[in-house]
């Protein structure tokens, strides 16, 4: 059902936009700072719905950096040579900067194609991001196949899973390591070692409890970095991956988001997996441009003191 809101002279509705997750804010202009009261409106919408989509926005990149660090500091990318002007403003695309359609196999375009896999923004760090902004500016025109991003809810995955593998899954941890891409995409070219230093790998469990939602918990993996979890052999850890990757892909749990040309896509990286999906790189343009709010704090797992008193009541 859709809510009409009013806010200091702001009248907009906020429409959820499947049973999964997802909702469509409409009539609200996003290129100058929220008042506190709409932003209030904002924050609780993705509290509620994990991602929200902001039709027909017209943004520079200084405008999408103002409207991201209202919800908190940006991360600064990894790499250098992915971010246009502001170094905090990643280049989602198979067009270079220079606005060169760029070859299939050119590296930018396979990181493309590695964020095909189900995964979650920058888990390779201790301190993994909060959510991720994604601005449209060439779109796949409506009758292509694929160009959609896809995302799925682990809140609602986890609770679904039978009570044995809530159990297999509850003390794991998987590695996460921003250089490991290249196992999966080895013709993506080697980082800088002081680039390498700086993201060495870390661990986070497999279960994600969430202070901030009653200590609810939630799944939390990606699948586009290393599949190493802690206490299995490497084809072990790989066939959990596969089993998790099919199970979150159920239907129930997705939303698959259209883009047109001007959508502002926000969406909660500590509840949510997305993946891009694969379109025909060679025929379309595709140009997105991204803002990272970071995380101010590592992953809660189930066994944190915290979290086992929130679960047994001790
Ligand atoms: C991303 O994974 O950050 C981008 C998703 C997309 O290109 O749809």
């Amino acid at each position: 059902m859709s809510l009409a809101k009013q806010s200091s002279g702001n009248s907009f509705t906020i429409t959820p936009v499947s049973d999964a997750l997802g909702a469509e804010v409409f009539g609200l202009d996003v290129s100058s700072p929220f008042d506190s009261e709409t932003l209030g409106i904002i924050r609780e919408a993705f509290q509620q719905h994990h991602m929200l989509c902001f039709r027909e926005q017209a943004l520079e990149d200084e405008q999408l950096v103002a409207f991201s660090t209202q919800f908190g500091p940006l991360e600064v990318f990894p790499e250098k040579g992915h971010t246009k002007d502001k170094i905090e403003v990643y280049h989602v695309a198979n067009v270079s900067l220079d606005g060169e359609h760029l070859a299939s196999e050119d590296p930018k375009v396979v990181y493309q194609r590695n964020n095909g896999r189900w995964h979650t923004d920058s888990s390779y760090r201790y301190e993994p991001s909060l959510a991720s902004i994604l601005y449209g500016i060439e779109v796949l025109p409506d009758d292509a196949k694929g160009g959609e991003t896809g995302f799925s809810n682990m809140l609602t995955a986890y609770a679904a899973l039978p009570d044995d593998m809530k159990a297999k899954l509850e003390p794991l941890h998987q590695v996460h390591s921003y250089a490991d891409i290249r196992r999966l995409e080895p013709s993506i070219p080697p980082m800088s070692v002081e680039e390498r230093d700086a993201f060495p790998p870390v661990t986070h469990p497999v279960l994600r409890v969430h202070p901030d939602r009653d200590y609810q918990r939630s799944l939390y993996f990606t699948s586009n970095t290393s599949l190493e979890i802690g206490g299995m052999t490497l084809e072990e850890g790989k066939a959990l991956h596969r089993w998790l990757v099919d199970y979150v892909s159920r239907p129930e749990f997705c939303y698959f988001h259209r883009w047109r040309k001007n959508d502002l896509v926000m969406w909660d990286n500590r509840v949510l997996l997305h993946r891009a999906i694969e379109y025909d790189f060679a025929h379309y343009r595709r140009v997105l441009r991204r803002t990272t709010i970071g995380g101010d704090k590592t992953i809660m797992g189930p066994f944190w003191p915290e979290a086992r008193t929130a679960a047994t009541g001790r």
